[in-house]
């Protein structure tokens, strides 16, 4: 056993926490009695602090500053918005996540999105439960035959939605800082564009203060009437106040949204709404994705102690850093 000692603020799952304390002195900051003797005890030997779930623990800057030894944030999950990046870059902290391995489930869960809120699928388990059947047929829905989908953020987990999206038989198109090298799919240059040119508007770019709202009224206007937008990424990418006066108004037709901008707290707007499908952030939520997303969290802190370096660090943080 390594005398190597972490700081896990929350719990995430039992095979992380397990893992971790396999290998390494693990402080469980969430059992702990009263949280702040329980920093205060830990804080100089606290060498990494282990972070996730969304919007429940920001590793902000005064938080990390607490540990004045820490070397490592590792955090499992893909987005890491909620940890200061430039706070430990600034500091000489490497801060890796876990990128790839949950692609293919968030992917699915874009299209389980998608269809759900094309065909109104929930809508229709509904209304057989409720005995409707008997008096009478669903009315007709809309549908994805002749649509084009905008992705907006074409990274990895983009991909492999486009992917998906191909079979579906939709055309696609993308938004993102760049154009990228290589990518047959047409360009567009700001989300307004793209959002005129497509009738389903695929969120999937990263969080964090540089895409706050950029999903705005202007873009749902020029997603237009037959208009859906799936949101998989951040509640924070859209302005949540907007996406509601365009849904009520039919100014777009409808929403499938796994995340919300103050999540675990949906408005009651959205959820009052017939035309949006909600779900309670399930995108890697799979028992599958979730072990290879702890693992990769397990072995980013071994790689790490052994001197190998990081295995995953996130942009802000390059292996081999810099000279
Ligand atoms: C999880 C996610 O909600 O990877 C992400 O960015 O949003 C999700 O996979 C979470 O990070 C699990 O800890």
């Amino acid at each position: 056993m390594s005398d190597f000692e972490l700081l896990m603020p929350v719990f995430l799952t039992d095979f992380l926490a397990d893992g971790l304390a396999s290998h390494f002195t693990l402080h469980k900051l969430w059992e702990a009695q009263d949280r702040e003797a329980k920093i205060l005890e830990v804080k100089d030997r606290v060498r990494c602090l282990i972070s996730g779930g969304i919007g429940r623990f920001k590793i902000d800057a005064g938080f990390i500053a607490r540990f004045p030894n820490v070397e490592l944030i590792a955090h499992m999950g893909v987005g890491y918005d909620l940890i200061d990046a430039s706070y430990a870059t600034a500091n000489g902290i490497m801060v890796t996540n876990t990128p790839d391995v949950l692609n293919e489930d968030t992917a699915d869960i874009a299209m389980a999105l998608l269809l759900d809120t094309t065909r109104q699928i929930p809508q229709c388990d509904a209304f057989l439960r409720a005995g409707k059947w008997l008096a009478g047929t669903f009315p007709l829905t809309a549908t994805l035959r002749g649509r084009a989908m905008g992705i907006l953020g074409y990274g990895r987990i983009g991909k492999a939605i486009a992917r998906r999206a191909e079979a579906f038989g939709l055309k696609i198109i993308y938004h993102g800082r760049t154009r990228q090298e290589g990518v047959a799919y047409p360009y567009y240059d700001s989300p307004v564009a793209l959002a005129s040119a497509c009738d389903i508007l695929m969120v999937v770019a990263p969080g964090g203060p540089a895409t706050r709202h950029i999903v705005n009224k202007d873009v749902l206007e020029a997603l237009g009437p037959d208009g859906i937008l799936i949101n998989i990424a951040r509640g924070s990418l859209v302005d949540e106040a907007a996406l509601i006066e365009a849904l009520k108004s039919r100014a777009i037709l409808g929403a499938g949204l796994d995340v919300f901008e103050a999540e675990p707290k949906v408005p009651q707007a959205l959820i009052e709404l017939d035309n949006t499908v909600l779900l309670p952030h399930m995108g890697s939520a799979t028992h599958y994705t979730r072990q290879a997303m702890a693992q990769l969290v397990i072995d980013n802190v071994i790689s790490w102690t052994s001197g190998r370096g990081p295995l995953t660090p996130v942009a802000e943080t390059p292996w081999p850093r810099p000279k």
